[in-house]
């Protein structure tokens, strides 16, 4: 059978290429430069379903949740494929309020978790102090979320790829795809050098980059677009030592093992421009600063702007779309690792069996289609 064709090597485009190999399917990665460099290298890994949605997202919700859930057993499976690991981190989350208005925000939030049964706490400042001693003296409150997880999105990525060709698939890295050629029994790919490529189907799963691949017509192309968002590193030095992910108001702290110490993010719309700004981190230092003094000595290591893929809904494009033979798993937005392990389920098993999974259904491409009869 000809390969299942995939582009974009990102964290979503390499695992479902793992998946796919360690089942036995032909496959082939396609990334424009080096694999996994684009949004998942520049994101934090948090495991996160709760703090970065809105309340009536509860599909989306529902299916973050899901992925959640499915992380443990899929890094047992890729550490043990990949023999190395992902720094999979269990402490738990801290989302804080700095102020009396965040902290009624964040009421609202702990209302809202145990509606759904979250298992979630509601700290004092002081409490919330005694769990991650590094929080600020000031915070007035804090939810304790011991489920929501993390991961080393860097180390995630060398894993995939090290998974994938173990299991037999092919990564081709620095091989542009400039076409898609859609096609129901044997789609392909034609590369910027003119090759062209037949496979059994195509996946296009190139982030931000998804709309721009040429070949699909207009309204079949799908409606994603960049989200900037500028972050730094931090190396911490004992006796700093955060353990949590703490997240605040206007900023985000994920703490690595190996000492990084991501802070994050903006969100703007300035299309393909991934400029580092003086205002971006000034503002992502001082939302980081209020809720922990504690990173104002630790030196800066890196500093960059990543692109969230953002779909209109801000929820992912995942199964068939319009163009025959051509599915999509893009538009994963601030929820590309968190759903990394279900996407990469659903869709593989979409294309082992030819069957759309009930987790898939409702983030169908076809939702922005606007006669998906007229245009298959
Ligand atoms: N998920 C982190 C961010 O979007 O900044």
């Amino acid at each position: 059978m000809a390969p299942v064709l995939i582009v974009g090597g990102g964290t979503i485009g390499l695992s479902i290429g793992w998946r796919l190999a360690r089942a036995g399917r032909a496959v082939e990665v396609f990334d424009r430069a080096e694999a996994g460099r684009g949004a998942s290298w520049l994101a934090a890994g948090m495991l996160a379903p709760d703090a970065e949605l809105q309340f009536e997202e509860l599909e989306l919700y529902a299916f973050n949740r899901e992925s959640l859930d499915r992380w443990p057993q899929f890094v047992e499976e890729l550490e043990a494929d990949a023999g190395q690991s992902v720094d999979y981190r269990d402490e738990g989350t801290l989302i804080v309020a700095d102020d009396r208005d965040s902290a009624e925000a964040l009421r609202r939030l702990y209302d809202f978790q145990r509606e759904h049964d979250l298992n979630v706490d509601w700290l004092t400042g002081e409490e919330a102090r005694a769990v991650e001693p590094f929080l600020a003296p000031r915070l007035h409150a804090a939810i304790h979320a011991p489920f929501d997880h993390q991961v080393d999105n860097r180390k995630l990525i060398e894993a995939l790829k090290v998974a994938l060709q173990t299991a037999g698939g092919t990564l081709r890295e620095h091989t542009p795809v400039e076409r898609i050629e859609p096609d129901e029994e044997a789609p392909a790919v034609v590369l910027d050098d003119g090759t062209r490529v037949d496979g059994s189907a195509v996946v296009l799963a190139a982030g931000a980059w998804s709309r721009g691949v040429e070949g699909l017509a207009r309204d079949h192309r799908p409606p994603v677009r960049p989200v900037k968002g500028q972050m730094l590193q931090l190396q911490m030095e004992l006796p700093f030592d955060l353990q949590h992910v703490v997240r605040g108001p206007d900023a985000y702290l994920a703490p690595k093992s190996n000492g990084r110490l991501l802070v994050g993010a903006t969100s703007e719309e300035m299309g393909f421009d991934t400029q580092v700004t003086a205002g971006g981190l000034y503002d992502v230092l001082e939302g980081g600063w209020e809720i922990v003094p504690g990173i104002y000595d630790l030196p800066v290591t890196e500093t960059w702007a990543g692109l969230r893929p953002s779909s209109r809904d801000h929820a992912p494009l995942i199964g068939r779309s319009a163009a025959p033979g051509v599915i999509f798993a893009t538009g994963h937005y601030r929820h590309g690792v968190l759903l990394t392990p279900i996407t990469a389920d659903e869709v593989a098993r979409l294309l082992r069996t030819g069957e759309t999974s009930p987790w898939i259904e409702p983030f169908s491409p076809l939702r922005f289609v606007s006669s998906p009869a007229a245009s298959a």
